[in-house]
């Protein structure tokens, strides 16, 4: 564990003042750009769910949310050999669609799944690049379980602990490979 979130924290580029001053962007690229890391980010993601952890294996699909979350996720929903279910942005999908609504700093966004993307029961593994606040993957959970999937667990490659997300998740799980804040970041 001590050595994925090394390997995290060594390709992760750290930009001041973006979006806005003040804020430190957690910038996944360098880590995308580099095969073999990106290769171990994914595969240290799926091992969780290929039996080594009771109860997390079994899987029937990965949902990755718009835009980072369908980077990681569609690769992981590859090694993991399941489908991948994209949770977009408003008005992006064809389809029937089932949204949620969720704040932001300021004003509000909305994400959607289509309505048939899971069935009642199906179990569904949560992606997304980064954990801060949590807005959105409390959002992309419930919509999720909204279509009746049984959402297994977050799967985040950084967590920005000081930002509360695993606490505003409350009881649903969360799996991050680097903690920023957190044990062991210096
Ligand atoms: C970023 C990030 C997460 C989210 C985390 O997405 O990729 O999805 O913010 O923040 P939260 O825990 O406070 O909700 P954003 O929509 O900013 O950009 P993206 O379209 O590049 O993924
Ligand atoms: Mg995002």
């Amino acid at each position: 564990a001590k050595a994925i979130s090394d390997l995290v924290a060594s390709r992760l580029r750290d930009v001041a003042d973006f979006p806005k001053p003040g804020v430190v962007f957690k910038d996944i690229t360098p880590l995308l750009g580099d095969a073999d890391a990106f290769g171990d980010v994914v595969r240290a993601l799926a091992a969780r769910h290929t039996g080594s952890v009771e109860g997390l294996d079994g899987l029937d699909a990965v949902a990755g949310v718009e835009a980072r979350g369908f980077i990681i996720g569609a690769a992981l929903a590859l090694e993991l050999g399941v489908g991948f279910v994209p949770v977009r942005k408003a008005g992006k999908l064809p389809g029937e669609t089932v949204q949620r609504t969720y704040d932001l700093e300021y004003g509000t966004a909305t994400i959607e799944v289509h309505a048939d993307a899971v069935t009642a029961g199906q179990r569904v593994l949560l992606v997304d690049d980064v954990l801060a606040t949590g807005g959105t993957a409390i959002a992309a959970w419930d919509l999720l379980s909204d279509c009746g999937a049984d959402v297994v667990e977050l799967a985040t490659v950084v967590e920005l602990a000081f930002l509360g997300g695993r606490e505003a998740l409350g009881e649903r799980a969360v799996h991050s490979l680097h903690v920023v804040g957190g044990v062991g970041d210096a």
